[in-house]
């Protein structure tokens, strides 16, 4: 918000810069739910989740599942699709606090997608209806939930489809 209200040229102030705050408002008002939920760079992000659920994916942003998912998934960490990703109770607990308060609030993402997977939620799809079923496939992609195969900075948040690299 602040970085859009510095944009306002000067000539713009004065005047017309009410009617033109109220237009930024407006246009700001729709990507800032994305803002609390995919432009977290890891380096924001609670140390312990960083450090322990990031060791076998990259840390996902937490905006992208709904609390109901993420709490299920902390409850069973021992069955984690396919893999034992067991955390001490404290460890999980304070996981689990971070979560549930960064967890995705808004509509596309309110509701938990099957398996809670961030993978199998209505607008991945969306987004990615224009990948070939093949790619996923790709030795250098492996998965869906291989996000830094083609965001070559979703560590830092980052999705925008300019930065998207497909591997070969
Ligand atoms: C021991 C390895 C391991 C650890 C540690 C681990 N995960 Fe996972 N996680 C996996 C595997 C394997 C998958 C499935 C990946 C796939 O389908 O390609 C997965 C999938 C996921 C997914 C779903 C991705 C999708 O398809 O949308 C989420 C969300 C997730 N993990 C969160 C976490 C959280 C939170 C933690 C920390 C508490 C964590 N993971 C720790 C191995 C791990
Ligand atoms: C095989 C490559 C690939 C993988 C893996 C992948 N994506 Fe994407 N993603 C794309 C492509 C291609 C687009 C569409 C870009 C476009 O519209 O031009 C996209 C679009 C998106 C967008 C919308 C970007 C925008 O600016 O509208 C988001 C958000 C996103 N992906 C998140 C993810 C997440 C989260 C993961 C991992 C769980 C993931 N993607 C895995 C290729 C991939």
């Amino acid at each position: 918000m602040t970085r859009n209200a510095l944009m306002i040229p000067t000539a713009l102030r004065g005047r017309t810069a009410g009617r033109f705050a109220t237009l930024l408002a407006l246009a700001c008002a729709l990507p800032v739910a994305w803002v609390d939920s995919r432009e977290i760079p890891a380096s924001a992000m609670l140390p312990a989740y960083r450090q322990e659920c990031a060791g076998c994916h990259m840390a996902y942003p937490p905006g992208m599942l709904p609390a109901s998912s993420w709490s299920r998934m902390m409850q069973g960490l021992d069955q984690h699709y396919g893999t034992d990703a067991s955390l001490d109770a404290a460890m999980v607990r304070q996981i689990s606090t971070w979560l549930a308060a960064h967890a995705g609030t808004y509509k596309r993402v309110r509701e938990a997608p099957p398996q809670d997977r961030i993978t199998q939620s209505a607008w991945f799809e969306r987004k990615h209806r224009d990948v070939e079923p093949g790619v996923w496939k790709r030795a250098a992609v492996g998965s869906r939930a291989n996000c830094m195969a083609c965001h070559t900075r979703a560590d830092q948040g980052d999705f925008d489809d300019d930065r998207v690299r497909i591997p070969k």
